[in-house]
């Protein structure tokens, strides 16, 4: 009788997970058409709602599985770009989109979890306030300041929105930026982002960085060896459950005045556009690895 009462509660425990609806009617689209940051995802629809493998969720060492998987090749990243980059106010972000370098080929990735290659498409940013961080990741129970996403699509697909309806069809890293009070160095490449900020205040505000960077020029001298992958979603409506997350634990030092810049961006209303990050998602027992080359990690956990 217990064996049978212990067989019916582990059946319906899952439905204790099942996300709740929400009895609020809210229109669903892009953010010119409705959608906002303002209960950070929680009243968006579709598979935002309903999807089982959403971003972002929490990471920790604890609850990762601790993997000598493969680095992360960077294919590109230190060649120059052809042409200048582009930022543009999005209305919910300020994205700049990727073009070739002067050798022809876009900067992609592989290594990690990816399977073949993956070309950088695009560059956004998730960000706070003032008085809040906004980055989407948890990492170890801390949200950084600041989270930035550079977007790849799987050379395997024609192009983004053709990548989003597969599984494999998207590469996302994410990179932590952490207001500190004296950073050594700001990098050239995220330098040139922020001071392009001021021009970009307004929605649809587009504004042209000096010169031409290298992608690396955005990582500096990041710690790449190490990081959280698994299997998410876009965290943008319609939250398609196509991409591959790579999240960096170490963050990138910024000052404060260059944060600073990201508060005044205004969203499609002309209000401040801040905290444009989504609620933490359910993780649905998937897994997620930790890459890390320190072996003693590895064994600790073994
Ligand atoms: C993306 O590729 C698909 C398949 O080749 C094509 O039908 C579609 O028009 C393309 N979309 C864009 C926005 O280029
Ligand atoms: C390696 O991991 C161990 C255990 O977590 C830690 O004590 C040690 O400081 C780490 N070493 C390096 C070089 O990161
Ligand atoms: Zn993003």
């Amino acid at each position: 009788m217990y064996a049978n009462l212990f067989h019916k509660l582990f059946f319906l425990l899952p439905l204790v997970y099942h996300p709740t609806k929400h009895g609020i009617d809210t229109s669903s689209g892009s953010a010119n058409s409705g959608w906002n940051f303002d209960e950070h995802g929680l009243d968006w629809e579709g598979t935002c709602m309903t999807g089982r493998r959403q971003s972002p969720i929490r990471l920790s060492i604890d609850s990762s599985l601790i993997m000598p998987l493969p680095r992360i090749f960077f294919g590109n990243y230190d060649e120059r770009l052809n042409r200048p980059l582009t930022l543009v106010n999005k209305g919910y972000t300020v994205d700049m989109a990727i073009p070739e370098t002067r050798i022809g080929q876009k900067p992609f990735i592989t290594g990690g979890l990816l399977k073949g290659k993956y070309v950088a498409e695009g560059v956004h940013f998730h960000w706070g306030s003032p008085t809040t961080r906004g980055a989407e990741h948890i990492i170890n129970k801390r949200r950084f300041d600041i989270e930035m996403h550079i977007v790849h699509r799987n050379a395997h697909y024609n192009n983004i929105s053709e990548a989003l309806n597969y599984p494999d069809g998207i590469a996302v890293l994410g990179i932590m930026l952490k207001i500190t009070r004296t950073p050594d160095r700001i990098y050239p490449g995220l330098r040139k982002v922020f001071a392009e900020l001021p021009n970009v205040i307004e929605y649809h505000a587009e504004g042209e960085l000096p010169g031409t960077i290298t992608l690396g020029q955005l990582l500096g001298d990041l710690n790449t060896r190490n990081f959280y992958t698994y299997k998410g979603s876009l965290t943008t409506p319609d939250c398609n459950e196509a991409v591959t997350w790579t999240v960096f634990p170490q963050p990138i030092p910024i000052p404060y005045s260059e944060a600073a810049k990201l508060w005044q961006v205004l969203d499609v209303n002309g209000n401040p556009l801040e905290n444009n990050y989504r609620a933490q998602q359910r993780r649905n027992n998937r897994p997620v690895f930790y890459r890390t080359i320190n072996l003693s990690n590895y064994y600790l956990r073994k």
